[in-house]
């Protein structure tokens, strides 16, 4: 008898260990990983899924019908190497039953450490302060140098109150914060978490922090453009670490030059790796290259459970992380 041997696609060099469990379950030789060090080209892509058991893809791929279909009726899962699933067509991989999966919960504080990083370095000025210094143009101690918010003490709203919106408000307790927070469900929060739930207009006109941790969805696409930059305080922060396209960048460009707010900090963009020109002349914005769950051991973590998502339905299990268990 013919035994099947699943064929894997990976499409970028992970961290070791992801890849040494495929290996050893699967055999190195049906495993295919793409060797460029950028998203492998769309068309690319298309050939390579042809025929394959399992994919896993990065938050940089665009997983849609086409590749579904080009691919065959054998694919059984798309394993992403991310929490967030917005760069696959859930509804489509449901209907030809393709498990997607994600890696969720590992990188909660990962991701949370950092917004919290932008959130002082944008209220603190950070980024001109060490741009002054490297361009040697500091003159030394001045009274009035780049001056910006304290953090302590002020009230942190945060928009999305998932996983790690809970990790980020949790860390506001040592700054002795005010945190209110703004979901469409209702979290049950847990008991060492003081936050309280307020309506989006709230959030815009109380918080002189808003850290962004909600999914990007047809609903939460734009959700911060020119008339919610309005209604926040001039004094006030916006981070994001979730999606760019939660926030429209033209008109947060707009906002930051007109000083509707103070200032930004910014993980995730519109068309990454593009970013608005406008944005790139703020000098009160902190842009970083989507960092959000880069450390060494959250994204070896990463690659762990991707690679367990798929060797669990390759064996006929269920694996840990479906986001369309409807699919199974
Ligand atoms: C995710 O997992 O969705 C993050 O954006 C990757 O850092």
């Amino acid at each position: 008898m013919n035994e099947h041997k699943p064929k894997i696609f990976v499409t970028r060099n992970l961290p070791e260990r992801g890849l040494e469990l495929l290996f050893q379950n699967f055999g190195k030789e049906n495993i295919k990983i793409y060797p460029g060090e950028t998203p492998i080209p769309y068309e690319e892509l298309l050939e390579e899924v042809k025929g394959i058991d399992a994919l896993l893809c990065l938050l940089t791929d665009k997983i849609d019908t086409q590749i579904m279909e080009q691919a065959g009726p054998q694919l059984k899962i798309i394993a992403n190497y991310a929490v967030g699933f917005d760069n696959i067509d859930i509804a489509e991989a449901t209907k030809r039953k393709i498990v997607v999966t994600n890696t969720p919960g590992v990188l909660t504080e990962t991701t949370a450490d950092l917004a919290w990083a932008l959130l002082m370095a944008s209220a603190r000025r950070l980024g001109e302060g060490e741009r002054l210094v490297r361009a040697s143009q500091w003159a030394g101690w001045n009274p009035t140098l780049l001056l910006g918010m304290d953090v302590h003490g002020k009230t942190l709203g945060i928009f999305g109150m998932g996983r790690i919106g809970q990790a980020v408000a949790r860390r506001a307790t040592g700054f002795d914060m005010r945190v209110i927070y703004y979901d469409v469900t209702e979290p049950k929060l847990p008991e060492d978490i003081k936050a309280t739930p307020v309506d989006k207009e709230t959030l815009l006109k109380e918080s002189d922090f808003i850290s962004i941790h909600c999914p990007l969805t047809r609903s939460t696409y734009h959700a911060f453009g020119i008339e919610e930059f309005k209604q926040m305080k001039r004094t006030a922060c916006i981070i994001n670490t979730s999606r760019g396209p939660v926030i429209d960048e033209e008109a947060l460009a707009q906002a930051l030059k007109d000083g509707l707010i103070f200032s930004a900090g910014l993980d995730v963009f519109e068309k990454e790796p593009e970013i608005h020109p406008d944005l790139l002349n703020c000098p009160n914005a902190i842009l970083i290259p989507h960092l959000g769950s880069a450390s060494v051991e959250t994204r070896s973590r990463m690659a762990e459970i991707a690679a367990q998502n798929i060797i669990a339905r390759l064996n006929g299990k269920t694996p840990p992380n479906p986001v369309n268990p409807e699919a199974l």
